[in-house]
């Protein structure tokens, strides 16, 4: 596994692992750098704090004996516990304010690093949607800021390495078998982080998809579009039971970690701590030789203990830099997920996505890490202009071979061009802009009815007579009045003051976003699938109207309403298998013709 070659202490002279930890460095020093270098100078004074004190109390213990014996005045202890006091209050000032400071740079990494991640969502090839590695990917970065945690325990270890020195200079001044001390202490300590550091990630990563399971089942329990057939269908029981199943799994798995961590921490504080007595009997016996005054024995002793919890601290954070560093990994390798070809080649002169012909030839498709091809060689032309009617059985390729035209799917075999301009050579976004589309799962956006319709083409004003004209193409020009707030009425349920709409007004909303926009290439998948009979003809007679220079491809269950496309095509199990107009599909009396019948004799 990836993460095996990485937690090891020599994983920093790995290359990859230089190049990531500079990587990093650049990333946490544009965020907030002034703050962070006063940041960073706040923690280095009282880190040095601890043994300054420990002088301190060394000499005013021996002072206290010297006054008992009546050789200083009381006066000379009280200022010297003052000098103490002033030093504690200084550090404890220090902490407080660089709390604060770090509180202030802990928001704008968040901040910063899911601004990356947001963006970098939105530049991802749609298919990586389909595939659930892309929601490990995200699940495991999306606790943004933990991939930049490596600069806190960058940052602690330095600060633990300071306070370490300071001791240690101390006690070596002493003796140099604290060295040998310092040995035993350190590798058990050491050893037992590492360790537990590296399950703890281990466990992390291997419980992404479970954890994302288990809040999927949660999730059906709790959801609106749940909700009715979880009390119709009596699923509560069913959704605990799957739930509490996976909950248990994953809480077992934690469980057991923390008892071999809690385990091993205590046989190491053990350690330590006999290592410790005995260093002190050691100690104790100098001292009883008369060769440490009373002050100077205190002060080693207390020495001893902060230079074993410095210790300790160094290995900690020391793994926890190892660890995050993991996390930091996960982020960039998904900073640096391909992203939609972005080539801006074919921006035509004319400004003109489609002026005369668009052509598809050998289309083939299958999503990704499946090996069914959905599609299969499809090869047509269609006219500026024309009308397109798409049909075909459920799972035939229509939704699919839309969304190959429209250049969302970019992974194909074959071309599909734009007055003989390659896709692939396009750019997306000019593409994307010159059409509308309507797809079979549209979103519901809970905003207001004004931005439902709007966000059409964000660069074009919401005034409300545009807003209100993109309406009544889609045969909703009374919805306004109706609301309370009118065009301001904010859709759904999520908010205040919402106003829930039905399916079929739902749907018409999707298309008046779609008309919002003056496309050249208009694409409907399934347009009319939740509208009533009347609705749906009078959308028709209505559509036809307003995209009469446009071209436009409609998927549609209903063959009556193919009757005046310009070209049917006919697709099925993803092969594009008969292809003409009405008149020409029903004479070949060929899969069209045997759908028509099917359809026309249910009505009657
Ligand atoms: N995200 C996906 N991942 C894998 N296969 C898919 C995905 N979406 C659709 N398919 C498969 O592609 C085929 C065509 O689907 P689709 O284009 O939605 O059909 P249609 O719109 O004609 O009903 C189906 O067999 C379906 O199982
Ligand atoms: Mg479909």
């Amino acid at each position: 596994m990836v993460m095996d070659s990485s937690f090891t202490l020599t994983a920093i002279f790995h290359k990859e692992n230089r190049i990531l930890l500079q990587r990093t460095i650049k990333l946490i020093l544009k965020i907030k750098p002034g703050l962070l270098a006063i940041c960073f100078s706040l923690k280095m004074i009282p880190s040095i704090m601890p043994s300054l004190q420990i002088y301190l109390t060394a000499l005013i213990v021996d002072r206290i004996i010297s006054v008992l014996n009546h050789n200083y005045e009381l006066i000379s202890v009280i200022h010297l516990l003052l000098v103490q006091l002033g030093l504690q209050l200084l550090s404890y000032m220090l902490n407080a304010l660089e709390r604060l400071l770090r509180k202030q740079i802990s928001i704008h990494r968040n901040f910063k690093v899911n601004e990356i991640i947001g963006l970098k969502t939105s530049k991802i090839p749609l298919e990586y949607f389909e595939q659930n590695e892309y929601y490990d990917k995200v699940d495991k970065v999306s606790n943004g800021n933990r991939g930049l945690e490596i600069a806190d325990s960058a940052f602690e270890l330095i600060t633990s390495c300071v306070a370490f020195s300071s001791f240690f200079y101390i006690l070596i001044n002493f003796h140099w078998s604290i060295l040998l001390v310092m040995i035993i202490i350190a590798a058990p300590t050491l050893f037992t982080y590492f360790r537990i550091g590296k399950l703890s990630y281990e466990l992390v990563m291997q419980q992404t998809q479970d954890i994302r399971k288990a809040n999927y089942l949660y999730y059906l329990l709790k959801a609106k579009e749940t909700s009715k057939e979880v009390r119709l269908y009596d699923l509560q029981n069913y959704f605990i039971e799957k739930w509490k199943k996976a909950f248990w799994i994953n809480a077992t798995d934690q469980y057991k970690l923390e008892k071999k961590t809690s385990l091993a921490m205590f046989g190491n504080d053990s350690l330590n701590a006999i290592t410790n007595v005995i260093f002190l009997i050691f100690l104790l016996y100098i001292a009883s030789k008369g060769l440490l005054t009373l002050g100077q024995y205190l002060a080693l002793s207390v020495a001893l203990n902060s230079i074993t919890a410095s210790v300790k601290m160094i290995i900690i954070n020391f793994t926890r830099m190892n660890e995050n560093a993991l996390y930091t990994k996960e982020l960039f390798e998904f900073i640096d997920l391909q992203e939609e070809s972005a080539s801006t080649y074919a921006d035509r002169h004319n400004n003109q996505l489609l002026g005369k012909e668009l052509a598809v030839e050998n289309l083939s498709f299958k999503y990704p890490n499946k090996d069914k091809l959905v599609l299969k060689n499809i090869s047509f032309k269609v006219h500026a202009g024309e009308k397109i009617a798409i049909v075909g059985e459920n799972g035939a390729g229509k939704s699919t071979l839309v969304n190959c035209i429209l250049g969302l799917y970019q992974s194909i075999d074959g071309r599909v061009l734009y007055d003989g301009v390659d896709l692939k050579d396009a750019s997306p976004k000019f593409v994307r802009e010159k059409t509308s589309a309507v797809f079979q799962d549209f979103v519901k956006y809970h905003l207001s009815l004004r931005e439902n319709v709007g966000i059409g083409d964000v660069k074009t004003e919401m005034d409300d007579i545009s807003v209100k004209r993109a309406l009544s193409i889609s045969g909703l020009s009374k919805i306004t009045e109706q609301l309370p707030y009118k065009l301001n009425t904010p859709l759904g349920y999520s908010f205040e003051n919402s106003y829930e709409l039905s399916i079929g007004q739902w749907q018409r909303i999707a298309l008046a976003r779609a008309f919002f926009r003056e496309a050249e290439l208009i694409v409907l998948d399934e347009p009319t699938a939740s509208m009533d009979p009347l609705s749906e003809a009078a959308f028709f007679e209505h559509f036809h109207s307003v995209s009469e220079n446009k071209t436009t491809f409609i998927i549609s269950h209903r063959l009556g309403s193919c009757r005046n496309a310009d070209k049917i095509l006919v697709l099925k199990a993803g092969e594009l298998i008969e292809i003409g107009k009405h008149e020409e599909l029903m004479s070949l009396n060929g899969e069209y013709a045997k759908m028509f019948y099917a359809q026309s004799k249910s009505y009657n």
